[in-house]
């Protein structure tokens, strides 16, 4: 089935922690695409995918970098189609970097930003299930399951020290 939710990054280097977001989207039976392309390294190609996603009914975009994190903010002035950002945690700065790239987007280009590193790619990836969810009500019921299925896990084991 065609992706509904493309995730990108900006390194393999991303890849351990946007596997989450990708193990996130699998669970709640969201198709999606999944892509190394950097705003630095690979711009045209970046601009080419974006185009050819958008076209094949992308509706999400999550992208993810880290450092001088520009790539949501040049996913965001190519597509009208939510653009949902997540910093990378870098080693120099333990990602504050990424998180002050990524969600400092000036006035007119939004880029919703997330946590940094892991809890951010597994948000991200719920956040675009509920977007999804306004047009497909299918989703919303994923989403809500997902959340029924952490409630149950808590209440199930409520010790700490068991
Ligand atoms: C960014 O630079 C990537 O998103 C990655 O987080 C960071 C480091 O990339 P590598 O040097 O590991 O390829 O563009």
């Amino acid at each position: 089935m065609t992706a509904l939710v493309s995730i990108i990054m900006g390194s393999k280097s991303d890849w351990e922690t946007m596997s989450k977001a990708a193990d996130t989207l699998t669970q709640l039976g969201v198709p999606h695409d999944v892509r190394v392309l950097s705003a630095h390294r690979t711009p045209d190609e970046l601009i080419a995918y974006l185009e050819a996603a958008e076209k094949e009914g992308v509706e999400v975009f999550i992208a993810a970098a880290g450092g001088a994190a520009h790539l949501a903010g040049v996913v965001a002035s190519r597509t009208v189609r939510p653009v949902l950002g997540v910093p990378m945690q870098s080693p120099a700065l333990q990602g504050l970097d990424s998180l002050l790239s990524t969600v400092q987007m000036p006035s007119g280009i939004p880029v919703a930003t997330f946590a940094i590193g892991a809890a951010g790619a597994v948000n991200a990836a719920l956040f675009a299930t509920s977007i999804l969810g306004n047009a497909m009500p299918e989703y919303s019921k994923k989403v809500k399951a997902h959340r029924d299925a952490k409630r149950k896990a808590i209440l199930a084991n409520p010790d700490p020290r068991k």
